[in-house]
């Protein structure tokens, strides 16, 4: 299947000596160049891994940061940095011509209208395409593989990636090189689940292309690979991960407003169903960042393409894109209740990032809900340990602090579970409201005994 001519027989890349590229080093890129540029033996064969793995980005302060030892994502430590002594950074794109192996770990957003934005998996793809050309150029017989970890929708790696990469190398596909996607399933903050405790989706453009891709990975996952049919099943697959989970939260918050008019408390119930055996536990709350959020609209984006106008998992995203102003309405509606005056109201927001015990403030709703209290005339003030004030700033306007003032705020809303919020005990909690002040506790973390509102 490989063969170039006649006299010329090309191959797949050795294993334990070849090139690793990593095109997009953010939370997903990183920790995989890192791991691969540890020193290590194979976990199949336990031979030497002697692999050169090129972190490649166009983001140069990214880069520099890197090397300093930075990660501002908080995924990789200066220590774990400096452990992966086989990988070097750069943006130059004439260095990715010495790799055989090119892992695209680029954005996969969606745009205002909600449509995948395939912007940066395109542009990647025409630069792979590029250094794979100039690869050929140099006479090399190995046939480089190339492998994507974007999340995307069933279809895009062959429909949309590779005629790019055909075009810009000029090479055919199971020809002059292979493809193959490997979906990643890391948690931003989660320290538990870490790139080589998860298992590993393989698929390949055809069955060497899937051997040799899941022999790559099995060298460093520790928690072992799943061979996908084919590279549409292990997209889908990726895909439809995040639609259950975003569908089984907008089932909670749709409960939750039910419960809401009912004046039962909705933690309450989960905890209680959930002493089922078969009951899952999902939590009520807002659904924010670049996958649950994000992911399903790649996946009714295709199927509209193909004709069928997805329901169900549409009417999920409505009522998860719906819950920060519904939130906000139930605080203003228990102001009026109180008496409380509504406009100019001190409200101080816990939390800004999309998820706790982490940085990131891509899709955050918080800003949704921020908006919807600055409708209202209130005032928030916004606090999160957590991110970086300064592309708060950037992103959203917004002035961020580490640690609340020592004020007394009439309305507190505990937006996001961060560490640091779960330890503040009842006096605490006291002393930072108003006597007739609301702490709405949207992550059931404060204690029961001061008088909180939950969704
Ligand atoms: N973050 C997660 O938890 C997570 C989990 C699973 C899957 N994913 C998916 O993985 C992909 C990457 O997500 P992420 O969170 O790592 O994104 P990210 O924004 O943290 O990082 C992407 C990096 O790619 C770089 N980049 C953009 N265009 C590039 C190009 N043309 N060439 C080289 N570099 C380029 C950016 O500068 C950035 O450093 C997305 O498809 C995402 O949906 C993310």
């Amino acid at each position: 299947m490989f063969n170039r001519s006649k006299k010329e027989i090309a191959v797949l890349p050795a294993h334990e000596s070849c090139t690793v590229a990593v095109i997009g080093l953010g939370y997903v890129g990183l920790p995989l160049a890192v791991e691969f540029g540890k020193k290590q033996v194979c976990l199949r064969t336990n031979k030497k891994l002697n692999r050169r793995v090129i972190g490649f980005d166009i983001n140069k302060q990214r880069l520099a940061d890197l090397s300093s030892g930075l990660d501002k994502t908080n995924e990789t430590t200066k220590d774990q940095l400096e452990e992966a002594s086989l990988l070097e950074f750069t943006s130059k794109k004439s260095t990715l011509k010495a790799a055989d192996v090119y892992i695209v770990t680029v954005p996969t957003p969606i745009d205002s209208s909600k449509k995948p934005n395939l912007e940066p998996l395109m542009e990647a793809s025409k630069t792979v395409g590029e250094a794979i050309k100039l690869k050929v150029n140099n006479k090399t017989d190995v046939i480089p593989v190339i492998i994507y970890e974007s999340t995307v929708f069933p279809g895009a790696t062959e429909e949309i990636c590779v005629p790019i990469i055909e075009k810009e190398s000029g090479l055919k596909i199971n020809e002059g090189f292979v493809c193959g996607y490997s979906p990643e399933r890391i948690n931003p903050g989660d320290k538990d689940h870490r790139v080589t405790s998860i298992l590993k989706v393989t698929s390949g453009s055809n069955q060497e292309a899937l051997d040799w891709i899941d022999e790559l990975y099995g060298s460093i996952i520790k928690a072992g690979t799943y061979r996908a049919s084919n590279i549409k099943v292990a997209e889908a697959a990726k895909v439809i991960e995040n639609t259950q989970r975003d569908l089984n939260i907008a089932l909670v918050n749709e409960l939750a407003m039910i419960f809401r008019i009912l004046g039962i408390d909705t933690n309450d119930v989960i905890e209680t169903a959930a002493t089922k055996w078969n009951f899952i536990p999902f939590k009520p709350g807002l659904v924010g960042g670049h996958c649950i959020s994000v992911d399903p609209y790649y996946l009714t984006y295709k199927s509209e393409q193909v004709g069928y106008h997805p329901q169900i998992v549409l009417a999920g995203r409505r009522i998860n894109d719906g819950m920060s102003s519904w939130i906000v309405e139930q605080l203003v509606l228990e102001m009026a209740t109180r008496k409380m005056i509504i406009g100019g109201a001190k409200v101080l927001v816990l939390g800004l990032a999309f998820k706790e015990n982490c940085p990131d403030l891509r899709n955050t709703r918080v800003v949704n809900m921020i908006t919807s209290l600055i409708k209202y005339g209130m005032t928030p003030t916004i606090v999160d340990p957590w991110v970086d004030s300064k592309e708060a700033y950037k992103s959203y306007g917004l002035d961020v602090y580490a640690t609340p003032k020592k004020i007394q705020y009439q309305a507190i809303i505990i937006a996001v579970a961060h560490n640091q919020f779960c330890s503040i005990n009842s006096n605490e909690w006291k002393e930072l409201l108003d006597s007739n002040g609301i702490l709405l506790d949207l992550k059931g973390i404060a204690p029961r005994d001061i008088n909180v509102m939950r969704i």
